[in-house]
């Protein structure tokens, strides 16, 4: 893969700039790391070469990227954590979504004629903030798969704050395309903007204050962020913030809890394909289009015709996310038929409503790509909710062979653009859907108190015929993350593409009533044919961030989106 040939390289750089090793014997085959930024999979690597595993690993990358990358993720945001248990082979998952806080109601997002708020107005400020999940999600998977002291993991993060770190290329553009807004927000703006223009890439920034609140979370373990000092700084962040100031309350940090949740799974061909449950849309919509597209031979039809090939995916996809959009919120608030949803039969009936030659037609007063009715379904409308992408994904095999694999968000782009103690909070509560009732039917993902909103993260992990795992991805891309997943999912399991490969494969979506084909990439050149086959096709950019591993005859090898600023190393048996 096109990654490993930094391996070496990156061994060199750990040989000088990682002190820390010295202390520690090096682990022989201390396994993979992946991430959206080359300084995260050192941190995770030097971990796992420390003979940390790969729960301290993925949690060493989680801290890092608060520092590194902050306008995607961090531990003022949330996420949702996959892990494989190489010696039981169990696969658990742990929810660490943020929640909405008491004082957050249906109306959080409706103006004052009672209409919803545009995104713009809705992001910036207090009230999109929800109660960050991230520490009680990393303290929970620590407890149960860490091997490391907990405070030997926060240190890369801390060298980092304290070091500093050079601006990506990345970064530089979304602290140029945010920074007029930060007028508004002098605290982000010290950080990221100086002398009244954006920090040049390259530059080495510190981060102090954050480094101060990494010590705090090292010393005193996850009961630091919830309680006390960083509890203060949360709330008057909420309470005092320029725009939309809201309330976040003592008994809504110190009630947060990390949820233990049951996987998501169901087979596709010969694999068991598993992933995170509500509130995530993630493994239901990835599972729902496999399970459409699984009668056919996907890999020959490729192979033959591949704009048939990527018009049934683009089929699939459609009448998966309706269902998405109608069913799928918090199971804790709202009954979300997940069974239904992934039921064998039920998808045969859907895959049915899939013409392999022309797009669902548009008949007038008919949806193009109905919702079904999944066995278990309540009455509900089908209503979008508006998350964009401010995401990132990691994940780390350790030479045990047991799998981290997190997808972690602020929201959008450096999310409420609010800073407590050098960290940037999350606008989370903007991925409910805005209006709470539609067509007369309450919306399953509606803003309540102690919600969490949905979300389309889908860390997943693929099982072979034999029970074991040969697969672990996800990305970023808000809404699109699923499709993201799923085209890379058909790319290794039909295509026969290594993981690299697969990522690299052209990204679909739809928008409006039309087919996204990814601007530059091969499937442009189908347009004309999906066009004729009735597909109204616009290109467009889809940017992803997929990060991953595969198990190959050599090991488990890490991987990254060539569209990325991100990294693989991996250390081969
Ligand atoms: N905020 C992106 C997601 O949760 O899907």
């Amino acid at each position: 893969m096109k990654k490993l040939l930094h391996i070496f390289t990156l061994f060199l750089i750990f040989a000088f700039t990682a002190p820390a090793l010295a202390e520690h014997h090096s682990v022989k085959n201390a396994g993979t790391a992946a991430s959206a930024h080359p300084e995260a999979t050192k941190a995770g690597f030097e971990i796992l070469q420390a003979g940390g595993s790969a729960t301290d690993a993925a949690m060493a990358m989680m801290l890092a990227l608060t520092v590194v990358e902050p306008q995607s993720s961090g531990i003022g945001g949330g996420g949702f954590f996959l892990h494989h248990d190489a010696q039981s082979g169990w696969m658990q998952t742990i929810d660490g979504r943020e929640k909405a806080p008491a004082a957050a109601g249906s109306a959080r997002f409706l103006d004052s004629n009672g209409e919803p708020l545009g995104r713009r107005a809705a992001v910036p400020g207090g009230i999109s903030v929800g109660v960050p999940g991230n520490m009680r999600l990393m303290e929970m998977a620590h407890q149960k798969w860490g091997k490391l002291p907990w405070e030997k993991i926060f240190e890369p993060a801390i060298r980092l704050a304290e070091n500093g770190y050079a601006v990506s290329a990345p970064q530089y553009d979304w602290i140029k395309r945010l920074g007029p807004l930060w007028k508004d927000f002098p605290q982000i703006a010290e950080l990221y903007w100086k002398d009244g223009a954006p920090i040049p890439r390259g530059t080495m920034i510190k981060n102090p204050e954050l480094a101060s609140l990494l010590r705090d979370l090292q010393k005193g373990g996850a009961d630091a962020f919830y309680t006390g000092e960083t509890a203060e700084a949360i709330k008057n962040a909420v309470a005092a913030a320029p725009k939309n100031p809201a309330l976040i309350t003592d008994d809504d940090l110190g009630n947060y809890r990390a949820i233990l949740r049951r996987p998501v799974c169901n087979s596709y061909r010969t694999y068991k394909i598993c992933g995170m449950g509500p509130p995530s849309s993630g493994a239901t919509t990835v599972l729902q289009i496999l399970g459409m597209i699984e009668k056919y031979d996907m890999g020959e039809l490729y192979k033959k015709e591949p704009v048939r090939a990527w018009h049934v995916i683009g089929e699939a996809m459609r009448l998966a996310y309706a269902d998405r959009e109608k069913y799928l919120g918090d199971q804790d608030f709202v009954a979300v038929p997940v069974a239904g949803l992934i039921d064998k039969s039920y998808l045969a009936k859907r895959s049915g409503l899939i013409a392999l030659q022309t797009a669902r037609p548009q008949l007038p007063g008919t949806e193009q790509y109905p919702a079904g009715s999944p066995p278990g379904a309540q009455i509900r409308t089908a209503a979008l909710s508006s998350e964009v992408s401010g995401t990132t994904h990691f994940t780390a095999v350790d030479g045990e062979g047991n799998i981290a694999n997190m997808t972690s968000t602020v929201e959008g782009p450096f999310g409420s653009q609010l800073i407590a103690r050098g960290m940037v909070l999350n606008n989370e509560l903007t991925d409910f859907t805005f209006a709470p009732v539609k067509d007369g039917a309450p919306v399953a993902n509606r803003v309540q108190p102690g919600k969490r909103p949905l979300s389309s993260m889908s860390p997943t992990i693929v099982y072979n015929a034999h029970g074991k795992p040969i697969l672990a991805l996800g990305s970023a891309g808000g809404k699109r993350i699923i499709m993201h997943v799923t085209k890379t999912l058909i790319g290794v399991l039909d295509y026969d593409l290594p993981l690299d490969k697969a990522m690299a494969m052209p990204n679909i979506f739809f928008g409006g009533s039309g087919l996204l084909l990814e601007n530059g990439s091969t499937l442009v050149k189908h347009k004309d044919d999906l066009a004729r086959m009735g597909h109204l096709v616009v290109t467009t950019n889809l940017p992803s961030k997929l990060a991953g591993a595969q198990k190959t005859e050599k090991g488990w090898v890490g991987a990254v989106d060539p569209r990325s600023f991100g990294e693989a190393v991996s250390e081969l048996p």
